[in-house]
C-alpha cells in the first residue's frame, strides 16, 4: 500500500534510456538518448516538445475524452537486477508520479496502466522477474482522457515527475494500514485506531499471522498485538443451519429488533454468516498522556508496525509517524484540539523552475521552511496530493494541510463532474488520497479537487471520503460557488475563491453561517498585488465564522528559459512558442521563481504575527503585549525596544517577556526619559521587536517574528529658511523647466504608472489610454516671476487631447528651494495611476536614503512597515517582477536623498508623507518590457513623487482595491522641497 514505508527497496532513479515518439501508435526505433528519472521529457534542452501553458482552456480543439492524434509519448527503460537476497519475496514496482499516462512492462511483458497522475502506482511485477537482468519499460503518453480532469492552471509537461522504486516483501505482507490518531476534549488523551490488511500472494493463508504495533516514543504504552485473522471459513448450508440460528436469522430480516436489541447470543449465532475478509484486523485503543500535535507544536510519535508470522518470525517491519489531535468543525467554527485556529495560508503547486514539477525532498523542504519565516501555518496541495514527503514534512515543522484530489476539469466546468464516464476516476482518485495521506497529522481537510462545477461523480466521491475516513470534514468550493448556504453534503467548510472583504463581512455579520469560512484562495499575488490584505484580516480577527484563507498562491512559475545568445530569463505562457496560452498568468505567487521573497511578504508576515502590541499612549510606557498564538507561550521569545528620532535610535533596552498564555495579553513597561523628553526634532517613535531566542530549522536564533511601533509625541522637522539661495536664483529657464542639482529631465505631471499586472489585466490600463496619460505634451508655459517667487504655469495635454494644467510656485529656501505644486486633471478622469511629478538625474546619484515606511517596497493599500531611516542603492530599489511593471514604491516618505559615492547630491523633504519610488528604470520602459532581462538601465534615476497613488488591489483575479485607495480626477497640490547636498 501507498503509505507504508519498506525498508526492503530499491531505487530505480538514475539515468534511464529514452525516446520521444510523436504518438502513442509510433513504435520505438534503436536509437536511445538518455534521461534523469524523475525527469520530464518537456524540460530537456533539445526536446522537441515543450512546456505549454494555458489556464482554462486545454491546449488543443477537443472535447472529452479525445485527445489529439499527435501526443507526444516518452518511452522510458532501464535494466535492472535483483539482489539474491529477494529471491522468493514479493516484488513491488513504484512509479511515484508521470503525466499523464503511463504503461509498465517488465521483461517486455505488460505489466498494467496507470492514470492518477499524482499519486503513486504500484505493480506487483514477482511473476514477470527473472534472475540476472530484467528490463523495465516505463511509456508515458502526454494526453489521455484524464488530461480533462488535469486541467490545472499550471504548465504543461510530459514525463516521470517522482520516483521509481522496487520493494519487496514476503508472500504474506502488510497491505494496509489505515492510521486514525485522535485527542480526547481533556487535551492529553489520545485515540488510536488502526484498520490493517494482512495481504497475500501464491496462494499463502494469512492464517495465524498478525500484527504487532507500538509507539516508539511511549514505550510504557503496551504494545497491541494484532490477531484473529482470518481463519478457515465456511458459510453454512442453508439447510445445514440450526434451528436457533434459523430462529435468529428470520427475526432479524423480519425486522423484530429494529430498535438495535438483537441479543448478544442471537449475534454469536449469526457469525458464521458474516463473509470473509482474510486478514482484515481493527484495533482501536486510547493513550494516557500524550504531547497534541498543531503546526504550532507539532509533536510526533513512531508508530511501529511488525508482522509476525505464525512461528512467532518477525517478517515486515514499517512505521508512520503519528500526531493525536482533534479537528471538527462545529457551527461556524473550525477547532483544532479545541481551538478556534487561524488559517494562515497558502496554495502551493510542485514547481522548480529547473525542472518543472520533478521535486527534492529537499525543495518541498525548503518551500516549507520559506513559509514558515513569512508566519505562514497551512497549506493548501494546489490542485493535486502532493509527494508523500510533502506532507510528511507538514507533520515535522507543523503546517495544517488542505489535501485536494487531482480532479479539475476546469474547461468543461460544468459536464464532466456529471459524466458517468469520469465517475469512477473521481470516486479513485479522491478515495485513494484518502487512503495513503489519513495518518498524517497535518491533514485538517480532504479537497474533492478544484473547478470542476458541481454533480453526481462529487457526490459519489464525497461518500467514498466520508466513509474512508469519517475523521476529517470535506473541503470543495464548488459546492459553495453562487450560494454559500448550499452544498453541505460536499463541503463542511465555506471555501470560497476571490470573496470582496464586503462579502464576507456581510456573512459574518448576518447570523446565519452555519459553518466556518476558510478562503480556498483569495488575495491573488500575481506581480505587484496583494493590496488591501490587512483589510481582510482586520475582518478575519474581528468577525465570527471568518477564520481565514490561502493565499493565490506561493509560487511564480517562471521557468528558466536559455535564449538563443546563452542569457537566461523567465519563461511564462508563449515562450516555448506556443501560440495558444495565458502569458504569464502563470506568474502569480508570494515568492519569484528563484524563491526569494517578493515584497508582499512583509505585510502578510506582519498580519500573521504571534505577538501583537498595543498601547492607550506610547508616551507613558505602558503597553499591553498579546499571545496570539494557540497553543504555546511566549517563552520562545525575545524582546528588544527603541526610540527613534527622525529615524535616528536615541534609547533602546531589553524586555524579558512575561509568561503570557495562549490568547492572553498582559502590560509590559519600558523606562525612558526620551519617553516624553523630545530632544530636537524631528518625528519620534518607539519601536519593538519580537525575534527568536533559539535557532529553529527555518531560522536562526534572533530572527524577527514580529514587530510594532507607535508614535510618540514630536516637534517637527523645518527646513531652514532663506531670502533667497544659489539654486533658487536659477531654479527656473527660460522654457520653464525646474533646475535641480545633477538634473537630467526636469519634473513633470505625472498620472500614470507602468500597469501592474492587476491594471493590464482588470483594463485599468485601457482607460489610462484612453485619457492618453502614458505621454504629456507641454503645449504652453508662464513664468511670472518676483523677487521671492517665481510662478509657472503650464498646460499639458494628454496624447488624445485631454489638458491638465500645472501650477508651481517656486520659493527660496538655504541651498535650494520649495516647489508647491498644483495639479489640475478633467473631472472625467474617474480611475488614475498617480497624480504626482517625476524627474531624472544623473546616474551618478546612486545611493537612496529615505525617512519613510520601509525598508520593503510598499503602497497605499499594502503598507505596513516602520517608520525609518532606510538605504540602499538605486538598483536595489527595482523589484523584478517576471513582467516587469510599476515597483519599488514607498508609502509614507517624509524626506529622501540621493547621493553619489562622496556623499554629494540633493535632498527632498516633503510637506507630509507621501508615496515615493527612486527606480534605474523610467516607467514607459518596464511597460514596454515583457521580460524582466530585456531592461536595460539608461544611466539616469527615475523619481516620482505622489500626491496620489492608486492601490494595488488584487484585480488580475479577485477584487480590485477598496474605494479609499482610488485616484480620481481634480485638482492635487503638494509641496516638495529640494536642497544641495
Ligand atoms: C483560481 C484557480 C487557480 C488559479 C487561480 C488564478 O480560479 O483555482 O488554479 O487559476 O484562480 O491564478
Ligand atoms: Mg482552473
Amino acid at each position: 500500500m501507498l503509505n507504508i514505508e519498506h525498508f526492503e527497496s530499491l531505487s530505480l532513479d538514475g539515468t534511464w534510456r529514452f525516446q520521444l515518439l510523436r504518438s502513442p501508435k509510433d513504435q520505438p526505433g534503436k536509437r536511445w538518448s538518455s534521461i534523469p528519472v524523475p525527469g520530464l521529457w518537456t524540460m530537456q534542452p533539445d526536446s522537441f516538445d515543450k512546456p505549454i501553458y494555458t489556464n482554462v482552456q486545454m491546449p488543443w480543439d477537443h472535447v472529452a475524452p479525445e485527445v489529439p492524434d499527435e501526443n507526444p509519448t516518452g518511452i522510458y527503460e532501464r535494466d535492472f537486477e535483483i539482489p539474491q537476497s529477494w529471491d522468493d519475496k514479493r516484488i513491488v514496482l513504484h512509479l511515484g508520479g508521470y503525466e499523464s499516462v503511463a504503461l509498465v512492462s517488465v521483461n517486455g511483458d505488460e505489466v498494467g496502466l496507470t492514470k492518477d497522475s499524482r499519486l503513486a502506482a504500484e505493480f506487483d511485477i514477482t511473476s514477470f522477474i527473472k534472475h540476472g537482468k530484467n528490463v523495465v519499460r516505463i511509456s508515458v503518453t502526454k494526453w489521455s482522457d484524464a488530461t480533462y480532469i488535469e486541467d490545472q492552471d499550471q504548465w504543461w509537461h510530459g514525463g516521470i515527475t517522482r520516483s521509481v522504486k522496487l520493494y519487496a516483501t514476503d508472500y504474506v505482507y502488510i497491505e494496509k494500514f489505515a492510521t486514525t490518531a485522535g485527542l480526547k476534549s481533556d487535551g492529553t488523551t489520545g485515540t488510536l485506531k488502526v484498520d490493517a490488511i494482512i495481504g497475500s500472494i501464491n496462494g499463502k493463508s494469512v492464517e495465524g499471522y498478525s500484527l504487532r504495533t507500538s509507539i516508539e516514543e511511549l514505550p510504557k504504552v503496551k504494545s497491541a498485538q494484532l490477531s484473529g485473522t482470518y481463519k478457515s471459513h465456511k458459510t453454512p448450508l442453508w439447510t445445514e443451519m440450526s434451528a436457533e440460528l434459523q430462529e435468529a436469522n428470520r427475526k432479524h430480516f423480519a425486522g423484530e429488533y429494529w430498535d438495535g436489541s438483537m441479543p448478544e447470543s442471537a449475534k454469536r449465532l449469526r457469525e458464521p454468516l458474516q463473509s470473509p475478509w482474510p486478514g482484515h484486523i481493527v484495533l482501536e485503543t486510547t493513550i494516557p498522556k500524550v504531547s497534541a500535535w498543531s503546526a504550532e507544536k507539532p509533536s510526533l510519535y513512531t508508530l511501529r508496525i511488525e508482522l509476525v508470522s505464525p512461528t512467532g518470525h518477525v517478517v515486515e517491519v514499517s512505521q508512520q509517524k503519528i500526531g493525536f489531535r482533534s479537528v471538527i468543525v462545529k457551527g461556524r467554527d473550525l477547532l483544532v484540539n479545541g481551538q478556534r485556529v487561524f488559517i494562515y495560508g497558502v496554495n502551493r503547486h510542485d514547481f522548480n523552475r529547473h525542472t518543472g514539477r520533478v521535486l527534492t525532498r529537499e525543495d518541498m523542504r525548503q518551500d516549507l521552511l520559506e513559509m514558515k519565516r513569512w508566519n505562514f501555518n497551512a497549506v493548501r496541495t494546489s490542485h493535486y496530493p502532493n509527494d508523500a514527503a510533502f506532507l510528511e514534512l507538514c507533520d515535522e515543522l507543523g503546517f495544517y494541510v488542505i489535501d485536494e484530489a487531482n480532479i479539475e476539469s476546469h474547461a468543461f466546468y460544468d459536464s464532466i463532474s456529471n459524466d458517468p464516464r469520469y465517475g469512477s476516476a473521481f470516486v479513485e482518485r479522491v478515495g485513494r488520497m484518502v487512503q495513503r495521506d489519513m495518518h498524517h497529522p497535518s491533514v485538517i481537510f480532504w479537497s474533492l479537487g478544484n473547478e470542476s462545477g458541481i454533480g453526481k461523480n462529487h457526490y459519489a466521491a464525497a461518500a467514498f471520503a466520508r466513509s474512508l475516513d469519517p475523521s476529517r470534514p470535506l473541503h470543495y468550493e464548488g459546492a459553495i460557488n453562487g450560494d454559500w448556504r448550499g452544498g453541505h453534503v460536499l463541503t463542511d467548510v465555506i471555501c470560497p475563491m476571490y470573496p470582496s472583504i464586503k462579502a464576507i463581512v456581510s456573512h459574518a455579520k448576518s447570523g446565519k453561517q452555519d459553518r466556518p469560512l476558510i478562503m480556498c484562495e483569495y488575495s491573488h499575488a500575481m506581480g505587484n498585488s496583494n493590496g488591501t490584505l490587512k483589510e481582510y484580516w482586520d475582518a478575519i480577527h474581528s468577525l465570527p465564522g471568518l477564520q481565514g484563507g490561502f493565499i493565490w498562491e506561493f509560487w511564480d512559475h517562471g521557468i528558466e528559459q536559455t535564449l538563443a545568445d546563452g542569457s537566461k530569463r523567465s519563461a511564462y505562457g508563449g515562450d516555448f512558442g506556443e501560440t495558444r496560452h495565458d502569458g504569464n498568468f502563470v506568474c502569480d505567487g508570494m515568492v519569484f521563481p528563484d524563491r526569494t521573497p517578493k515584497p508582499a511578504m512583509h505585510e502578510f508576515k506582519a498580519l500573521a504575527a504571534p505577538v501583537a502590541f498595543s498601547t492607550t499612549k506610547a508616551g507613558s510606557g505602558s503597553f499591553t503585549i498579546t499571545n496570539r498564538q494557540f497553543f504555546k507561550d511566549l517563552t520562545d521569545f525575545g524582546c528588544t525596544w527603541n526610540i527613534t528620532r527622525d529615524g535616528q535610535v536615541i534609547d533602546s533596552g531589553t524586555i524579558k517577556l512575561p509568561k503570557i498564555a495562549p490568547r492572553k495579553s498582559a502590560k509590559i513597561r519600558i523606562t525612558s526619559k526620551f519617553l516624553t523628553k523630545i530632544d530636537g526634532p524631528g518625528e519620534r517613535f518607539v519601536n519593538f521587536s519580537v525575534f527568536n531566542l533559539h535557532r529553529t530549522d527555518w531560522a536562526p536564533a534572533g530572527y524577527e517574528v514580529a514587530w510594532s511601533q507607535f508614535a510618540l509625541t514630536s516637534r517637527k522637522l523645518s527646513l531652514p529658511s532663506a531670502k533667497t539661495s544659489e539654486l533658487f536664483e536659477v531654479a527656473v529657464n527660460d522654457a520653464g523647466e525646474l533646475q535641480l542639482p545633477f538634473g537630467v529631465i526636469a519634473p513633470q505631471p505625472t498620472l500614470w504608472r507602468a500597469p501592474t499586472d492587476n491594471d493590464r489585466i482588470a483594463h485599468f490600463a485601457d482607460t489610462w489610454e484612453q485619457y492618453g496619460v502614458r505621454d504629456l505634451e507641454r503645449i504652453d508655459c508662464m513664468i511670472t516671476e518676483s523677487a521671492k517667487s517665481y510662478k509657472v504655469t503650464s498646460l499639458w495635454q494628454t496624447s488624445t487631447g485631454f489638458k491638465i494644467k500645472q501650477v508651481q510656485v517656486v520659493t527660496p529656501i538655504a541651498n535650494g528651494y520649495s516647489v508647491k505644486e498644483t495639479i489640475s486633471t478633467p473631472k472625467q478622469f474617474s480611475d488614475l495611476a498617480r497624480v504626482g511629478i517625476n524627474f531624472e538625474i544623473d546616474g551618478s546619484l546612486s545611493q537612496f536614503t529615505y525617512l519613510g515606511i520601509g525598508p520593503n517596497e510598499t503602497y497605499p493599500d499594502r503598507k505596513i512597515g516602520r517608520v525609518g531611516k532606510w538605504s540602499s542603492s538605486v538598483f536595489e530599489q527595482y523589484i523584478p517582477y517576471v513582467r516587469p511593471q510599476e515597483n519599488g514604491g514607498h508609502a509614507g516618505v517624509r524626506w529622501f536623498t540621493l547621493t553619489d559615492t562622496s556623499g554629494h547630491g540633493i535632498r527632498i523633504d516633503l510637506d507630509k508623507p507621501r508615496q515615493v519610488s527612486v527606480n534605474p528604470f523610467r516607467a514607459t520602459e518596464l511597460a514596454d518590457a515583457t521580460h524582466d532581462v530585456e531592461l536595460r538601465p539608461t544611466g539616469n534615476t527615475v523619481v516620482t513623487i505622489d500626491a496620489a497613488h492608486r492601490g494595488l488591489g488584487t484585480a488580475s483575479c479577485g477584487p480590485d482595491t477598496l474605494a479609499q485607495y482610488l485616484v480620481s480626477g481634480g485638482t492635487y497640490s503638494f509641496t516638495w522641497s529640494v536642497r544641495a547636498i
